[in-house]
Formats: C-alpha cells, sequence, structure tokens
C-alpha cells in the first residue's frame, strides 16, 4: 500500500481529470494512458498516489531507477510480481512486447477498470519504453488506466521517451497531463502562517512543491539557499543511529526492501519508526524510500566515499547469493558503488547479457561499457581473454544500437590485442567487421581495405566461418556500390562455403547479398531470393538478418519505383525492427521510405520520416544521406526555404560513402533544385560524371532520371538505345502522353505531371493543377512560367488546392508543424526539427492555434490526431 501523504495544495483540476480518465475507461470498455509530466518534485507521484488511493480502483506500480544502467524491463518486473499468472510467466520467459501485452490482457480484473503505474518512465530501459508503445497501441483491448510519470525537463530530442511520445502521439486513447509548479498562494496554504513571507519562498522554489515542503519541514530561521541545503539540514538534525538508518537507505535507488536495509544498516535499522515519522523516508510496497529521488541523492552523495563505499560493499555482499536472486543490474550498480572492480567485471556483464536477452540492447551496451572502463582502469585484474569478450560483446552490443563510433572503437582496441597475441583468426574477423562499421561511418576506403585484408588473412588459413564471412562481406561492399557481378561472384563464393561447413546464418546473409544483386541489375527473381533468406531468417530467429532482408527489399523496391511493394516491406520491416530494438537498421529504413513518401506524392509523411531520422543524433551518416535529399527536394518543391543546406550536407556524406546508389540521388535532386530556381547552367557540372557512371553500370533508373534532368536544363545527350528506365525513357524520345501513363501506372504523381506538362497544352494544364494538388507550388509556378513562354494561356493558379483541401484550412507546412506540436515539441524544438527559425515556428504555431480555433497547446495537440488524416 502506497502513502497518501498531507494534503495536496492545488491539484484538484488533474485529479478531476485523472477520475474522468477511469470513468471513460469502465464507460467504453477500452484503456487510456496517460503520461504524466513535470519537473523533479513537481508532485507527480503525490498526484498519482492521492488519485490511486481515492480511487479505490485495484492498482497495480512499477518504477524505474536511476541504475546505471537500468534494470531490464525493470517496472515491467515490478508489475509482474504483483499480478503472477500468466502474465508473470511470460516475461519470465523473455515473451516478445506483443506477448507480454497479450498476457496482461488476460489477467486484469473483470469487474472494473484497473490502474497500472509506471513510475519515471524517464529512467526506464529500452525493453520497458516498447512494451509501453506496445501498450498504447492496443488500448483498444486493454480495459485500464495506464499511468506512466516522466520528468519533462529531463527528457531532451534524443531522450527515447521522446521518441516514444511521437510515436504515440497518433493514438486517441494515450493523452498528456502535466503537472505544474504551484501559485504564490498554493505556496501560502501549504506554508500555513509557517512562514512570514511566502513570497521568498515561492521566488526561491520556484512553486516547486518538493523543494517548498523540504524548506518548510527543515524549519531553520534563514531560508536555505537550495533544495539540497535543506535536505541535508534535515539529514542533521537526525541524530546518532536514525541519521545512519537514512545514510544506509540513501545508497539504493528506487526502494528497499526490508531484509536488505536490515543487512546494510545492522542495529541501527531499529530506528526505523522514527525515519517514517520524520516524513523523510515513506513506505512503499514492503519496503521503503526516500520521499524523494532529490533527498535520496543530496544524502548520497554527502557521505564521506569511504562511508559510502562501505554501505555499497555491504548492499552487495547481502545481496549475493540471495535467493530469489537480485537483479544482475543492482549488483553492477552497488559493485560499482563499492570501488570493487572485481564484482563490476562479474556482475555488469551478467547484467549486459541479461538485458540483451531480453531485447534491452542499449541498456546491455552500457553494462558492457562500465565493465570495459573499470578494466581499462586496472588493467592488471583482467585477463586478455576476458578483456577481448567484453571489447566484443560491447562492440556488438553498441553495432545493433547504431552507437557506431563506440563499436569502430571498441573493434580497434580488439584488433589491437590480437596483433599482440598473434591471434590471426581473431583480426581477420574483427578487420571483416571494422570493414562493416566503417561502411556505416560512410568510410568506403577503409571499409575496401579492411574486407580485403580479412580475406587475405582468413584465406590462409583453415577455412571456417570466419572466412564465409569475409566473403559475404566482400559481395555486401560489392553490392552497396551497384557492381551487380561482383556481388554475384563474391556471394557464390560465401553460400558454398557455408553450404559445406553447415552455417545456415551465413547461407542467409550471402542469400541476402545475391538476391540484392540480381534486383539491382533489374532481375526480379532476386526478390524471391530474397523473400526466401528472410524467411528463413525470420524462422531462425536471426533478428539482425531479418533486418536486413526487410532492408534491402525495401531499398530495392524503392529503387525500383514497385512503390506499393515498398511501402508494404518498409511498414513491416520498421515494425519488425522497432519491436526487436534494432535502430540502425529501423532509421535506414525509414529514411528510403521517406524517399518512397516522395515518389507517391505525399510530402507531409515524407517530411515526418525525414524529421524522425534528421533529428536521431545517433542516426549513421548513410542513413542521413536520403532523407536529407528528400527534405531538401520537399523544401525546394513547395517552395520553402532550408532545401541546400540539406542537399550540401546529403551531398557531404555521399561523397564520403563514395558510392553511386548514394552520389546520383543527391546530384539528381541538386539539379532539379537548380532547375526549379532557374538555374540551369549548374545542371551539368553537377550530373555529368554521375551520368556516365550510372550509365556504366547499368543503373538505369539513376541513369533516367540524370538524362531527364539535363535534357529540361537544355543539356543535349545521346539517349542510348538500353539501359535506361521506360518511363524515361518515353519522356527522352518525346513519347510524353506514353511516359505520363506509365507513371500513373507506377503510382508517381510528380513525374506524371511534368510529362503530362511537356505533352500537350490541353494536357499542361492538368499537369500544372496535379502541381498544385501535391503542394508542389515552386514546380507549378516554373512549369507556368514555361508553359506562358509556349503560348499556353488558362493554366490555374491561386492557393494551392491542399489549403483548400485541409479540414482546417492549414497550410501543408502547418499541418507539418501541428505534427509536430502534437509530439509535445516545444517551438525551439520544433524548429529544430524542421529546419526553421524559431520566430517563423512562433509565427505557424500562432496561425495553426488560430485556425482550429483552439487556443492551447494542449488542445491542438487533441486535435491533430483528426487532422493528420490518419
Ligand atoms: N500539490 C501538492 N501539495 C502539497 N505537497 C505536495 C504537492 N505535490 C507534491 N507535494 C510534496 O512534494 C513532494 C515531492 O513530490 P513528488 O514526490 O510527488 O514529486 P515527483 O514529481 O514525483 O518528483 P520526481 O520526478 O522526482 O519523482 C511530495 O513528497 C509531497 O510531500
Ligand atoms: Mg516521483
Amino acid at each position: 500500500m502506497t502513502a497518501v501523504g498531507p494534503r495536496l495544495v492545488e491539484r484538484s483540476a488533474q485529479l478531476a481529470e485523472l477520475a474522468d480518465h477511469l470513468a471513460a475507461v469502465r464507460r467504453d470498455g477500452a484503456g487510456r494512458m496517460v503520461f504524466v509530466g513535470g519537473e523533479a518534485g513537481a508532485g507527480k507521484t503525490a498526484l498519482l498516489d492521492h488519485f490511486v488511493t481515492a480511487s479505490r480502483a485495484p492498482a497495480t506500480s512499477g518504477r524505474a531507477e536511476p541504475f546505471h544502467a537500468p534494470r531490464a524491463l525493470g517496472a515491467v518486473l515490478d508489475i509482474a510480481a504483483q499480478l503472477g499468472g500468466r502474465f508473470e510467466e511470460q516475461v519470465a520467459a523473455g515473451g516478445s512486447s506483443v506477448d507480454l501485452v497479450a498476457a496482461l490482457t488476460t489477467q486484469l480484473p473483470t469487474d472494473g477498470p484497473a490502474v497500472l503505474v509506471f513510475e519515471d518512465v524517464h529512467w526506464a530501459d529500452e525493453a520497458t519504453l516498447d512494451f509501453l508503445r506496445v501498450v498504447g497501441r492496443r488500448l483498444h483491448r486493454l480495459p485500464a488506466l495506464v499511468l506512466a510519470s516522466y520528468r519533462d525537463d529531463e527528457v531532451g530530442r534524443a531522450h527515447p521517451v521522446r521518441t516514444l511520445l511521437g510515436e504515440l502521439a497518433t493514438e486517441r486513447a494515450v493523452l498528456r497531463l502535466t503537472v505544474p509548479a504551484l501559485s504564490l498562494a498554493g505556496v501560502g496554504e501549504l506554508a500555513g502562517g509557517a512562514v512570514t513571507d511566502a513570497s521568498a519562498l515561492h521566488e526561491l522554489t520556484a512553486g516547486n512543491p518538493f523543494f517548498v515542503s523540504e524548506v518548510l519541514a527543515a524549519g531553520e530561521q534563514t531560508v536555505p539557499d537550495t533544495v539540497r541545503d535543506a535536505v541535508l539540514a534535515r539529514r542533521a538534525r537526525m541524530s546518532g543511529p536514525a541519521g545512519e538508518l537514512l545514510d544506509a537507505t540513501a545508497v539504493f535507488p528506487g526502494r528497499v526492501e526490508p531484509w536488505l536495509l536490515e543487512r546494510v544498516a545492522g542495529p541501527a535499522y531499529a530506528e526505523m519508526e522514527a525515519c517514517l515519522a520524520s516524513g523523510m523516508l515513506v513506505p512503499d510496497g514492503e519496503g521503503v524510500r526516500f520521499r524523494h529521488e532529490i533527498a535520496r541523492v543530496s544524502v548520497e552523495e554527502s557521505l564521506p566515499p569511504a562511508t559510502r563505499a562501505r554501505l555499497h560493499a555491504a548492499a552487495l555482499a547481502a545481496m549475493v547469493g540471495h535467493a530469489p536472486a537480485v537483479d544482475p543490474a543492482r549488483l553492477a550498480h552497488h559493485a560499482d558503488g563499492a570501488g570493487d572492480t572485481a564484482a563490476v567485471l562479474t556482475y555488469a556483464p551478467m547484467a549486459g547479457e541479461r538485458a540483451a536477452e531480453l531485447r534491452a540492447h542499449r541498456e546491455a551496451a552500457d553494462q558492457f561499457a562500465l565493465a570495459l572502463d573499470r578494466a581499462t582502469a586496472a588493467p592488471e585484474a583482467v585477463s586478455g581473454d576476458l578483456m577481448a569478450r567484453l571489447l566484443e560483446r560491447h562492440a556488438y552490443e553498441c553495432y545493433l544500437t547504431d552507437r557506431i563510433d563506440e563499436a569502430f572503437a571498441s573493434r580497434q582496441r580488439l584488433l589491437g590485442l590480437h596483433l599482440q597475441t598473434g591471434d590471426r583468426l581473431g583480426e581477420g574477423d574483427t578487420r571483416r567487421w571494422l570493414s562493416r562499421l566503417a561502411w556505416f561511418r560512410a568510410d568506403r576506403e577503409t571499409a575496401e581495405r579492411e574486407a580485403e585484408a580479412a580475406v587475405r588473412i582468413l584465406g590462409g588459413l583453415a577455412p571456417g566461418r570466419e572466412l564465409a564471412m569475409a566473403y559475404s562481406n566482400m559481395a555486401q561492399l560489392r553490392m552497396l556500390a551497384h557492381d551487380a557481378p561482383g556481388a554475384l561472384s563474391w556471394s557464390d563464393r560465401a553460400r558454398c562455403l557455408a553450404e559445406d561447413l553447415g552455417e545456415t546464418e551465413i547461407v542467409v546473409h550471402a542469400q541476402n547479398n545475391a538476391g540484392t544483386a540480381e534486383l539491382l541489375v533489374g532481375r526480379l527473381d532476386g526478390a524471391e531470393l530474397l523473400e526466401r533468406s528472410l524467411a528463413a531468417a525470420l524462422e531462425g530467429g536471426l533478428e539482425e538478418h531479418a533486418a536486413r532482408a526487410f532492408t534491402n527489399l525495401g531499398a530495392s523496391f524503392t529503387e525500383l519505383h514497385l512503390l506499393d511493394r515498398a511501402a508494404e516491406v518498409l511498414d513491416r520491416g520498421i515494425d519488425y525492427c522497432r519491436d526487436h530494438d534494432l535502430d540502425s537498421w529501423r532509421l535506414y529504413m525509414t529514411g528510403w521510405r521517406s524517399r518512397m513518401h516522395l515518389d507517391r506524392g505525399d510530402y507531409q509523411r515524407a517530411a515526418a520520416d525525414c524529421a524522425t531520422v534528421l533529428t536521431n543524433p545517433r542516426a549513421a551518416l548513410p542513413s542521413r544521406i536520403q532523407p536529407a535529399t528528400v527534405l531538401g527536394l520537399v523544401h525546394a518543391r513547395r517552395g520553402e526555404p532550408g532545401a541546400w543546406p540539406l542537399l550540401d550536407s546529403a551531398r557531404a556524406h555521399a561523397r564520403r560513402a563514395d558510392e553511386l546508389q548514394r552520389l546520383a540521388p543527391v546530384a539528381a535532386a541538386r539539379a532539379e533544385v537548380f532547375l526549379l530556381e532557374g538555374r540551369s547552367d549548374e545542371v551539368a557540372a553537377e550530373t555529368g560524371d554521375l551520368l556516365a557512371a550510372c550509365l556504366e553500370l547499368g543503373d538505369s533508373w539513376l541513369a533516367g532520371a540524370l538524362l531527364v534532368v539535363r535534357r529540361r536544363a537544355g543539356v543535349e545527350d545521346d539517349v542510348p538505345e538500353t539501359g535506361v528506365a521506360a518511363p524515361y525513357l518515353l519522356e527522352l524520345t518525346g513519347r510524353f502522353e506514353d511516359a505520363a501513363a506509365a507513371w500513373e501506372e507506377l503510382g508517381q504523381p510528380y513525374e506524371r505531371a511534368w510529362a503530362l506538362i511537356d505533352a500537350r497544352p490541353d494536357l499542361a494544364r492538368g499537369g500544372v493543377a496535379l502541381l498544385r494538388e501535391l503542394g508542389a507550388g515552386a514546380a507549378a509556378d516554373l512549369a507556368s512560367r514555361e508553359l506562358r513562354d509556349r503560348g499556353v494561356r488558362g493554366l490555374p493558379r491561386g492557393p494551392r488546392p491542399r489549403t483548400v483541401d485541409h479540414p482546417y484550412g492549414l497550410t501543408p507546412r502547418e499541418a507539418e508543424i501541428l505534427a509536430l506540436l502534437a509530439e509535445g515539441l516545444s517551438n525551439a524544438e520544433i524548429a529544430a526539427r524542421a529546419f526553421l527559425s524559431q520566430r517563423t515556428v512562433d509565427h505557424h504555431v500562432s496561425a495553426v492555434l488560430r485556425k482550429l480555433g483552439v487556443d492551447n497547446r494542449r488542445d491542438a495537440a487533441a486535435r491533430a490526431a483528426d487532422t493528420l488524416g490518419r
């Protein structure tokens, strides 16, 4: 049972709102989820505790704690332990989020809605956040009120909780509630005459209830300067054993179990009553915790280092060997606090393996990083084998979560170890990894060099799986460089060897490269090969290979302009990667999906996908090229500023990657923007070399795109008879109507519009109208100018039909701002995401509010779900 604090000040509105949500769950039989945000000490926990007690609904809660790396599935495990049954079984068995939510559904009370509380999700691990994401998407089948508290000032743009909020932004049953600071009157009420100058207290504390209550409880004559001083003044008044008990409690983030605290505090444990009576500790479930985490941290930080280490050591000693076993993340935390390197080296890797099993790869990487850090500081304590294993595991978990630079650094250190010990097999295999990672860093030179070195070194040893992977890596590099014959021959070598060795995983990898290479040269059998590799990977639970198969299918279909198939595969693949915490591929595929949306003429979705990738600071360079190009084109076609910085960075990244499949689309995009800006002279230089390369390597779509954009700029190229994709070839040979029909068939309205414009005056008008409908105002203006010069009259002008069509008359840009606003972003954050100045965003936001007829962001966000057209 949670303790209900004293009466709450200024929270009746929030309590009523929560009560309304609970009533709605009861009424509709469908769940709701409320994210309760507020700064540390704003009173989120106090509000939720109060609500839960007052509502009398059956409630279960779990919390995340600020460990070095959080417990994998921490809050979910708490709740599972309370609910038991099938849910607990599924959690223990490491079921996927989808399975867990299904099990949870079967276990909710049937006589009325339950309340599930997830506290402090800003500290939650990846697996818990994923669970919440699935909960948010399945509320219609989960008749519960799910409350998740988080510190909204601690989740910056790149914080996973922001991503989660963004992903759930369009779910109608997912809502937000902010716990605001107290007003001057509220502070006065809380002080209840205990201070003479409530306004000084209000000013000092900025109305933060925790700070206010701490100052009041400290009862000093003078008001302390900081909340920490107020906490420590209170601690100082607890003399003797009661103080010792507080100190012992302070080394446990979150709550601590009685058996554990008793072991650590010794005789001082008898002072529990006094500590509870003082209000510094509060009961929590079967254990206790500090009334507030800020107080705990203040006390822990004030401990003399030796005392602190001793307490952590005592905690560790009490936990080791305890049955049931304590979460290894907790052991690692205390081992580290005790400064016990040997124990860190035991428990952090254990916690890392456990996190990896539960698909919390980010936490796994953090645990291996902790172990590595301590091992590096005390090399004498670490065997070469252990060091190698830590580097290996750290590198792999970082690779899975797109922390490519860290992965690269660990592989380099690992290479150093292998060179020292003369381990040729290890060296060859590590070089193969370095090659792969260098590719992610868009460093083709290193990628090629290390790939060749790996084949050379491993080729001199007895053939094994490492050599087969080195072959397959070569195949992959050739494939990425659009060298289909090269890719096919290397993947054959890989496949033969892997089959001899019975290495299914490598067979799958090689099949994947071969399939992609076939598709590259336009042979659709490649898709079948890839589908087979995908099915084998899914069946064998080979997550990484499944992700690669999705990626290569999605990218190839997009490149071949098979947009419906691309959409289907990319949606599936992105979902799969999100479910399995495979960020690198999720972001890379999201970039490709932005291109697919662009080609389909859906600029809003394209821009949203671009924003997802570009605003993620961990997105690797190759993942950024496509979305930077696409967003540049969207801006330019709409006639908005901001295209060039994006196209410049796309070109810089593409040049480093030095692959045709990156360079050519960037060049085509830049050429198009030159045209739109009336700078046709620049087109030839931008595209010349790349056109030759596309023709040489037989990339008919990119060749076609470059030829057409050059033709529009007045460059006279010979049109080759083969090697140019059909719709482009039709345009180049003057069969514009057929070209328009071909583009229509492919579902590409923008290209269709231009073909119509070039066809006949009567069709041209339709083409211009189509461009306006798409929101491509700048393109429509350019086309109109050209047509007027050619003497065509009666061209459609005026407001873009899109603006008129939007239910609230929002412009495409305003609709995009609304989508970001609905994610709960501030104007400054929106500015950063949309690549606009903050003033411009302020301006757009007021326009959005005005047009929606609402006066605050929250109502606007609530309405966003309806207007986003989902
Ligand atoms: N509305 C209120 N009226 C009176 N006291 C309050 C109110 N809200 C919070 N408090 C006091 O402030 C303390 C801190 O609040 P609480 O622990 O709920 O903060 P929190 O928002 O959960 O912070 P954190 O992010 O650190 O978890 C509570 O213990 C309670 O005593
Ligand atoms: Mg709290």
